[in-house]
């Protein structure tokens, strides 16, 4: 298998909704597999050829109109090979839908729960960031306010469940808000195994996590 050289990307435009993006490829060159997770407008800057490698080992040749755009939508995967003798360019356009961003930090999130990473949960929340928990003196349960104390109550909850997990996840997106529904699982440090449901719902300021507000079932029976 022969290594291809990459090709190169230059970033002229990266706002919240929209990324141009200019790909120069050497002859041979590749810009590697990846998948789509924007819709897209690709404008070739020259006429020529492109070997698209899809999966289930699809190879296929394209043939560009220099200035000729084209639309693809989100989802498309594949690996992007300059067929020609030259040097080859397009410019990429993709719409970054809003929420794009709050869904893959959503995802990072409830991984680093189930990583048990307090460095990359934190990651999610914000500066001011808040936590509501389940139980605790207040009308709201337990009140941490701040980063330190928010991370150290995290942090307690892996240590009363040292195999904790948030398992049958679901995520829904409304507005600035997310609720994320789980069946926690864990083992408390006395043996004892807990199993309940549960959601947070988990306020958001700019794809980080301002407030995660907890709500678990209790069994009386
Ligand atoms: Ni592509």
């Amino acid at each position: 298998m022969s290594l291809r050289q990459q090709a190169e990307a230059l970033v002229h435009i990266d706002e919240p909704n929209v990324r141009v993006t200019e790909y120069q490829f050497q002859p041979g060159a590749e810009t590697g597999w990846h998948r789509h997770m924007a819709d897209y407008v690709v404008v070739p800057l020259l006429d020529g050829d492109l070997l698209l490698e899809e999966p289930g080992g699809v190879a296929r040749m394209a043939r560009l109109k220099r200035h000729a755009p084209y639309a693809r939508r989100e989802g498309v995967e594949h690996n992007v090979v300059n067929a020609n003798a030259y040097p080859f360019s397009f410019i990429e356009i993709e719409h970054l839908k809003e929420g794009l961003d709050v869904k893959s930090m959503l995802d990072r999130f409830v991984a680093a729960w189930n990583a048990h990473d307090l460095e990359r949960i934190m990651a999610c929340m914000t500066d001011d960031c808040v936590f509501w928990s389940s139980a605790g003196a207040h009308p709201e349960g337990g009140v941490f306010e701040g980063r330190e104390a928010v991370a150290e109550a995290f942090a307690t909850i892996f240590q009363n469940f040292p195999d904790a997990a948030w398992i049958e996840c679901r995520i829904t997106l409304f507005g600035s808000r997310a609720l994320w529904e789980w069946t926690f699982i864990g083992t408390g440090t006395n043996g004892t195994k807990t199993t309940v449901l549960g959601a947070d719902i988990l306020e958001l300021v700019e794809s980080r996590i301002r407030r995660k507000n907890s709500f678990r079932k209790t069994m009386t029976g």
